[in-house]
């Protein structure tokens, strides 16, 4: 696929004709994004205390983050409720740990989760996660390094479950409050 302007990207989005783009539709279209710089710079925020979510885009069909994380910042264990994500990196490397839950919700309130993989991402490199994918994400370069990635979830991010990584204790955010523990 010839890459797309942010515009035609947005169009694209925009055309489908349900408010629930499949992941693998939304992970071609943006594996095909050309994010302009001035578009990136413009929505970069940093803070010493955790990384920071910079709206960048929301509709019925899609929403859409800037994210800069410091070294060291990480996010907790998190699923993205009804939505599924697509996460592209455009400065630095990102960690990726999937999940999947080991147990059948026999202990309300826990999960017990297994890794099944991680991955280091590069710039240009571009991942996904399912509808009721459990994942983590991070900047562990090390060296001061940043990392930016660009957070696309369809439909808009609602509801998420969060994870507990020592006591699989699980929490339940609503929007927006959920942007804090995304
Ligand atoms: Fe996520």
């Amino acid at each position: 696929m010839p890459k797309l302007s942010w515009s035609d990207f947005l169009a694209r989005v925009e055309a489908f004709p349900t408010t629930s783009i499949p992941v693998a539709e939304l992970f071609r279209l943006v594996r095909s994004v050309e994010f302009p710089r001035e578009l990136l710079e413009s929505h970069m925020q940093w803070s010493p205390e955790t990384y920071q979510r910079v709206p960048l885009y929301r509709s019925d069909r899609l929403e859409a983050l800037v994210l800069c994380w410091e070294d060291g910042q990480a996010t907790v264990i998190h699923d993205h409720g009804p939505s599924c994500s697509v996460a592209a990196v455009t400065q630095g490397l990102v960690k990726v740990e999937n999940f999947r839950r080991a147990d059948r919700g026999e202990r309300p309130g826990f999960a017990r989760l297994e890794t099944t993989e991680t991955l280091t991402l590069n710039p240009g490199d571009v991942c996904c996660s399912e509808i009721g994918g459990i994942h983590a994400m991070g900047n562990e370069q090390g060296g001061r390094k940043r990392l930016v990635t660009v957070n696309f979830y369809s439909p808009p991010l609602s509801r998420i479950q969060t994870f507990d990584r020592a006591t699989g204790a699980i929490g339940e955010k609503v929007y927006p409050a959920l942007l804090a523990t995304l």
